[in-house]
């Protein structure tokens, strides 16, 4: 098991103890690291207005981005079961690279599986559908 990544697994299953989860009480902890080095941590926010949820990987991923960092090397996520991350998140993922590594684990902290992007969401669009017009 790679340390960096055992580390980054260790961090989001810190965060997810922060979830906000009243409705499901699924706590999901994400941890991301830029190619930069940097480290960002999300945990799922959920509402009375169900629908308007967010994802623990798209904090993650919203607070790098709004912090000017979009090149990303590997995400973790944390789940009590090792869940997979959701549909939307893949996409969100895809929008910033499809090589990025992602790390499944469950509550005990440990990995379930090692993917990527691409993996996860095979011929995504991306925004090189969008280039050139
Ligand atoms: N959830 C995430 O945070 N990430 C995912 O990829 C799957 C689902 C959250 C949303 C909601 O708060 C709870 O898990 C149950 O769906």
């Amino acid at each position: 098991m790679n340390p960096d990544h055992q580390s980054l697994i260790d961090l989001a299953n810190e965060a997810r103890k922060r979830a906000y989860v009243p409705y499901s009480n699924y706590r999901v902890g994400a941890a991301l690291r830029t190619k930069s080095g940097r480290l960002f941590t999300g945990v799922n926010v959920e509402n009375a207005a169900y629908p308007t949820t967010m994802c623990a990987e798209r904090v993650a991923v919203f607070k790098a981005v709004s912090e000017g960092e979009k090149d990303f090397e590997v995400i973790a996520v944390v789940t009590d079961n090792g869940g997979s991350p959701c549909g939307g998140c893949r996409q969100v993922l895809a929008e910033f690279g499809l090589d990025t590594i992602v790390l499944i684990a469950n509550g005990e902290g440990k990995l379930v599986t090692q993917t990527t992007v691409s993996g996860l969401l095979p011929e995504a669009f991306t925004p090189k559908h969008l280039e050139n017009r």
